[in-house]
């Protein structure tokens, strides 16, 4: 009984998967939750409220009177009593709604009184799913604080293969069961992350660069992102994918653009983590033809870089955390300590090149983190993963004291 005295919302939209509404509800039951079932008219049409009152022991909410004694069904005191509000299926129309202030239906209206955390279980037909309409309103609920629950691939109502399949009921017990285990341990915090290298351009064909993957970068944004963070990820280029809805990316290519795009989103940040290879120069000038082979020598003046984690460090407030990675050949500790101090860090992850397994391209790393109060913490190698949720851990923690 993982979820006894929680009381959970059930919203349920038009869409064929909301049979799987059914085994969903049992689900939640049986862990010992209670559960108020909110349906949409065209719930309706696809399940029948009878099953779904029988299920929660309740009676189903639908409209905001009831039609025999005029009872009225309050979406505020429903908003209110919830600990957890999950739509499952919610359909594009119902996003769309959400995400829009549509209140026609006792649904989005209790949805819009909510004080709890509201989970979201989206299904629809591919084509539908990757509209732009869809991924718009899927970001602008997610900048709501909602959390998105990804739908998986694979056969769809409509015969085709593709994204938009809802998650299996049991899946989302256990979603639901991890957040009240605060699994989930940054839910409503936002947190920026920058990601791989930058390449500064030389002339139209070339570009100065480094050998940075991006991975440790594109890891952190994928757990950040699983412990219920809305993460902005800044990427150099790289060949990653993302797709977690959690995760809003802008890609870009120099330090500048890097700069920019930083300095837009850091104010409404709760933390940054500062993990992108920023060229520390750049070409003074950029030739605007390819640069012919001529003598046997030549040379490109550089010119200095925006310090991107020092010009955020110097806007920092003190509600925000901000994080840098150190990669360090010799003196490591000494070297660390003195980035973090001069980009006024909250904590510094060190990565030492004379650790194998360490740095840019492969799949493990092994780190340090050194913190302003003089602690460093020293992990095994790992899969940049793992130690991905190491370092997530530290700033629930820290974000946990301000
Ligand atoms: N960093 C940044 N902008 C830059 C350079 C670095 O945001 N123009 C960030 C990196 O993302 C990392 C930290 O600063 O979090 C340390 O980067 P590193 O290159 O190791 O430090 P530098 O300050 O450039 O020092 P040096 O190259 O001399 O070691």
């Amino acid at each position: 009984m993982r979820l006894k005295n929680k009381h959970i919302i059930l919203g349920i939209t038009g869409s064929i998967a909301a049979y799987k509404a059914a085994y969903l509800l049992r689900g939640l039951v049986k862990e010992g939750a209670e559960v108020q079932v909110v349906m949409t008219p065209a719930a309706k049409e696809f399940i029948t409220p009878v099953t779904m009152s029988a299920l929660s022991d309740r009676p189903v909410a639908s409209e905001f009177f009831a039609a025999n004694d005029g009872t009225w069904h309050s979406h505020v005191d429903m908003g209110q009593w919830a600990d957890l509000m999950l739509v499952a299926p919610v359909t594009a129309a119902t996003l769309g709604k959400m995400a829009h202030g549509i209140a026609d239906n006792l649904l989005v209206t209790t949805y819009m009184s909510a004080k709890c955390p509201v989970y979201l279980a989206p299904a629809m037909d591919l084509d539908m799913f990757k509209h732009p309409s869809t991924l718009k309103n899927l970001e602008i609920l997610q900048s709501y604080g909602d959390v998105i629950l990804e739908p998986g691939e694979g056969e769809l109502a409509s015969g085709l293969h593709g994204k938009g399949r809802m998650q299996e009921p049991e899946q989302l017990v256990e979603e639901v069961v991890a957040f009240f285990n605060s699994k989930k341990k940054l839910l409503n915090k936002k947190v920026l992350v920058t990601a791989g290298p930058t390449y500064e351009k030389i002339d139209p064909v070339r570009f100065i660069g480094n050998y940075s993957s991006g991975k440790m970068g594109f890891a952190l944004a994928e757990e950040l992102a699983n412990q219920g963070a809305e993460v902005t990820l800044v990427a150099g280029p790289v060949d990653l994918e993302t797709s977690n809805f959690n995760i809003h990316r802008i890609d870009v290519e120099s330090a500048q653009e890097m700069h920019a795009a930083c300095l837009n989103y850091f104010p409404e940040m709760d933390a940054a983590i500062m993990c992108a290879a920023v060229a520390d120069y750049r070409p003074k000038a950029i030739a605007d033809k390819k640069i012919k082979r001529k003598a046997d020598e030549m040379n490109i003046e550089l010119e200095a870089t925006t310090d991107i984690a020092a010009a955020l460090g110097k806007l920092k407030t003190d509600n925000q955390m901000l994080v840098g990675f150190a990669l360090e050949t010799n003196d490591e500790e000494k070297n660390a300590v003195s980035k973090m101090a001069k980009k006024n860090l909250d904590f510094i992850v060190l990565n030492s090149l004379q650790d194998q397994g360490a740095g840019f391209g492969v799949d493990t790393n092994k780190i340090t983190i050194l913190s302003k109060d003089n602690n460093a913490q020293e992990f095994e190698l790992k899969q940049k993963k793992e130690v991905a949720a190491d370092i997530v851990e530290k700033l629930s923690q820290e974000l946990q004291k301000l």
